[in-house]
């Protein structure tokens, strides 16, 4: 049987291509219904860095400014191990990316292509897959980061515009938060906290990650934040060392980093007794857990929503008649049909 996360991503992709995104809409659709995690923190958080480092794989694009300007959505499947990983965009089709800097370079160009040389940002979201055995099965959200001034070529607005689209997303009730937030700064002043309190006071669909440990001060430690007394969430925080900056100029090897990290918890004084639930591969694994369980409690409502929105897609199809040319008409078809298939399967599981 298929995974419930690798039908969400189906239904998200479907979504993607039917053009129900985005805020911008007065109905509630299956695309707010989806459960999704996103992830939100301010620029240089290190979001880029917790992401690369689930899928094992530098790929994503860097640079100073405002570099994520599209919602990037991230497809993580697991793949017998001694295979080899590549990745998939649902705007290029079949190919097939073996060369993880071409991903990259596609991301960067995808972007240009819908928000210009302006650099403005949009929120009609970019769909990847990645496929490894270095994976757990996890989807993510990866949204432009929080940000208080707008850079040079970038109209002022765009500070706005970029907290308006994190909260579009962050407010929908079926939104896991992924609150990301540097320890080398004082957690009153984390942008991510700030919202994901103001969205959800409870903090029960939101997960703390401190990140940078390995940058606090001498003398210093995170435990009050990882133990929950400085700022108390449902779920447990989990601490981060993300490879710096010098680590990447060196290429420091992702796999490699990711041993470093675990050792650095095993072995550190302070930490040692959380070593268990601490790193990159552990927040993996609880997310894909938490996605799982969440997905399995929503099967019977989002039954019901993928029989509405069959529905209506096939009343579009009768009320187009004649006009709509045989492309389209394919197309709404090819939808219809994977609207139905995913209603048979999540019965079975339900079963
Ligand atoms: P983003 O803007 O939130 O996506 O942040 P990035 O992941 O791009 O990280 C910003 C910078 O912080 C990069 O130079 C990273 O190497 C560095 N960085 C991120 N996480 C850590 C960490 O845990 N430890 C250290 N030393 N550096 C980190
Ligand atoms: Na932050
Ligand atoms: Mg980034």
């Amino acid at each position: 049987m298929e995974s419930v996360i690798g039908l969400v991503n189906t239904l998200q992709k479907t979504c993607t291509l039917l053009g129900d995104y985005g805020d911008d809409r007065s109905l509630p659709t299956l695309w707010d219904s989806l459960p999704t995690i996103v992830v939100l923190g301010g620029q240089s958080s290190g979001k880029s860095s917790v992401l690369e480092s689930f899928v094992g794989r530098d790929f994503l694009p860097r640079g100073s400014g405002i570099v994520t300007r599209r919602p990037l959505i991230l497809q993580l499947y697991k793949i017998d191990p001694g295979k080899e990983d590549y990745a998939q965009f649902l705007h290029t089709g079949d190919k097939k990316f073996i060369d993880f800097s071409m991903v990259r370079k596609e991301i960067q160009e995808e972007t240009d292509r819908v928000t210009g040389k302006a650099k403005q940002i949009s929120a009609l979201p970019i769909n990847l897959s990645i496929y490894s055995p270095n994976v757990v099965n996890l989807t993510l959200v990866d949204l432009p980061g929080l940000t208080k001034v707008a850079v040079e070529g970038q109209p002022e607005s765009i500070v706005q515009e970029i907290e308006n689209m994190v909260r579009s997303y962050v407010e929908k009730p079926n939104t896991i938060i992924l609150a990301i937030t540097p320890a080398n700064q004082d957690l009153a002043t984390s942008d991510a906290i700030k919202i994901a309190r103001e969205v959800d006071p409870a903090g029960e669909r939101t997960f703390g990650v401190l990140t940078k440990l390995d940058l606090m001060d001498k003398g210093t430690n995170a435990l009050d934040v990882l133990e929950g007394r400085s700022y108390r969430l449902q779920h447990p925080w989990v601490g981060i060392v993300n490879r710096s900056q010098a680590d990447i100029n060196r290429n420091l090897d992702m796999i490699a980093a990711r041993h470093r990290e675990r050792e650095f918890f095993a072995t550190s004084p302070e930490y040692g007794h959380l070593a268990s639930r601490m790193g990159s591969e552990y927040l993996a694994k609880l997310l894909s857990k938490h996605l799982e369980s969440v997905i399995k409690a929503r099967i019977p409502s989002l039954v019901s929503l993928i029989n509405k929105t069959a529905d209506e897609l096939e009343s579009d199809l009768t009320h187009f008649g004649r006009p709509v040319s045989i492309d389209e008409g394919a197309q709404l078809y090819t939808i219809l049909e994977l609207c139905r298939a995913f209603d048979r399967v999540f019965k079975e599981h339900l079963e």
